[in-house]
């Protein structure tokens, strides 16, 4: 492993260091309709396919996962049917291959290969041997259907499947090269296909240009022997509905030490996952529900219900409201009046208690993120910043699904601190409002197989040889 580690060198292209990050599009690539019911098949939610990274000089694909921390792509060597049609990585003069096998387990699916070493390129930041796998057979992961040629992940290293001493992580790597305050990125996860930007060092100018918008808590790693810093994650105090009622009293937490559930940001799921007990206490207090023999729950599509997840630490705990739209997701119902839940029920989930998928995550309506790493004064951070204004996401709501005639939800209020962007100007409202007209019709919340989506972060199962 030691000449491995000798080539551990971060070249830098002296004009790319003064540009300060990037800022690229995504594409969201999602399933064709035919393939929704079908079991195997996988959301793939945020895909890149505007060729800003490319491994030994090849432009390749991957979805961009911030649940996992590998980064690899498919070989030439790879032919199954779940890697046919990809873009594949053909060895190069720059791969130094190691003899370590790898191998990762998802809950559906299988990668394996080897380790190997490559120049890689992200936006116009390049790495020299960046440590990586080349799979040559995947299984379950449904590649070809999205054409992406593999993952990267930007989670933590201790959640690597590849071992630290073979190197470090790409996203371990792409930090080295900010000063403090450039040290983060970020996802503006829309709901059509082109409306998604990945930054790093950067912010979406769209949305935000300063960092002081967000409300930033250290990422939860518990204390004294509990401590891990293994995904980015944060105490979940409380989940309110419409402002009325509130849901505090959870499972306790699968976090040793961990007085609150943890919630897992993860833009590798679709969903947002909790613990069986409580999501089906959650739909229980929303009413108008009802959960299927496959265990999904449905919503039926004219329930308006606001939901907010409190979170943050004790000083920065904050109420972030969700577009009801990402409760009730329209797309693909199978029965008339009935939308699938944005709220499932996981107890497979490992890294946290809860995943916060892209029902979350989505900025078009919801809740813009940082993920800063650390630095020598302060420990990793997330920064969030919300972008709903409930009342108003309630009215166009109720105006496209119609009237609901269940009883409305009654409850005792409790008031959680907002954190509310404080100066819009109008053309960033003006962008907020065209990105989320794209609304209806294009994508993402693609009902089926709910419960495989959060293969990237659970029950992963490392195992090197
Ligand atoms: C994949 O690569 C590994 C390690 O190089 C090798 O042991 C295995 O036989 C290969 N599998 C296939 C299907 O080519
Ligand atoms: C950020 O700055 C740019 C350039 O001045 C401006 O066009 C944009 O509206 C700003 N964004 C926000 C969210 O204020
Ligand atoms: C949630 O609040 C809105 C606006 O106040 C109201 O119209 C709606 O009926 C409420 N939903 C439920 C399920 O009570």
């Amino acid at each position: 492993m030691a000449s491995f580690l000798s080539h551990l060198v971060f070249l830098s292209l002296a004009l790319l260091v003064s540009a300060n990050g990037f800022t690229v599009p995504l594409k969201r690539v999602h399933r064709s309709p035919g393939g929704l019911l079908a079991p195997g098949h996988a959301d793939v939610p945020v895909g890149n396919s505007h060729d800003f990274s490319s491994v030994g000089g090849q432009k390749l694909g991957v979805i961009l996962d911030t649940g996992s921390s590998d980064l690899w792509v498919v070989s030439s060597n790879c032919t199954g049917i779940d890697c046919s049609g990809v873009a594949k990585y053909n060895a190069t003069s720059s791969l130094s291959l190691s003899s370590y096998n790898f191998k990762l387990a998802y809950l559906i699916g299988t990668v394996s290969g080897s380790i190997g070493f490559e120049t890689i390129t992200l936006g116009s930041y390049q790495i020299t041997a960046q440590v990586f796998a080349i799979a040559n057979e995947t299984r379950g992961l449904n590649l070809s259907s999205a054409g992406n040629s593999g993952i990267m992940g930007l989670s933590f290293p201790l959640s690597a499947a590849i071992p630290a001493t073979a190197g470090k992580t790409i996203l371990e790597n792409m930090f080295a090269y900010f000063d403090d305050a450039h040290r983060f990125f970020a996802f503006r996860l829309g709901r059509s296909s082109d409306d998604s930007t990945f930054s790093f060092g950067q912010l979406d100018s769209l949305l935000s240009n300063s960092t002081d918008d967000f409300t930033r808590t250290a990422v939860y790693t518990g204390t004294g022997r509990h401590s891990t810093l293994d995904y980015w994650k944060l105490p979940l105090h409380a989940i309110t509905l419409n402002s009325s009622t509130s849901i505090s009293s959870f499972t306790a937490s699968r976090v040793p030490g961990s007085p609150t559930p943890i919630a897992v940001l993860d833009t590798g799921t679709t969903f947002i996952l909790g613990p069986t007990k409580d999501v089906d206490a959650f739909w229980a207090a929303v009413g108008a529900s009802r959960k299927l023999d496959s265990g999904q729950w449905e919503v039926q599509c004219t329930r308006a219900v606001a939901v907010g997840f409190v979170l943050g630490d004790e000083h920065t705990k904050r109420e972030y409201v969700i577009d009801p739209e990402d409760v009730s997701l329209a797309e693909g119902s199978p029965e008339e009046g009935w939308c699938t839940g944005g709220i499932q029920a996981s107890d497979g989930v490992n890294s946290g208690d809860w995943i916060l998928g892209d029902a979350f995550l989505r900025v078009g309506s919801n809740v813009y993120v940082t993920h800063h790493g650390a630095t020598a004064h302060q420990p990793p951070q997330i920064g969030l910043l919300n972008l709903t204004d409930p009342h108003a996401a309630l009215a166009r709501f109720q105006s496209e699904r119609g009237h609901d005639d269940e009883d409305p939800i009654t409850g005792h209020p409790q008031v959680y601190s907002h954190q509310d962007r404080t100066h819009l100007n109008a053309p960033a409202i003006c962008g907020i409002v065209l990105v989320s007209a794209f609304i209806v019709g294009a994508l993402v919340s693609l009902v089926a197989q709910w419960y495989m989506q959060h293969r990237y972060n659970v029950r992963k199962d490392n195992t090197m040889s």
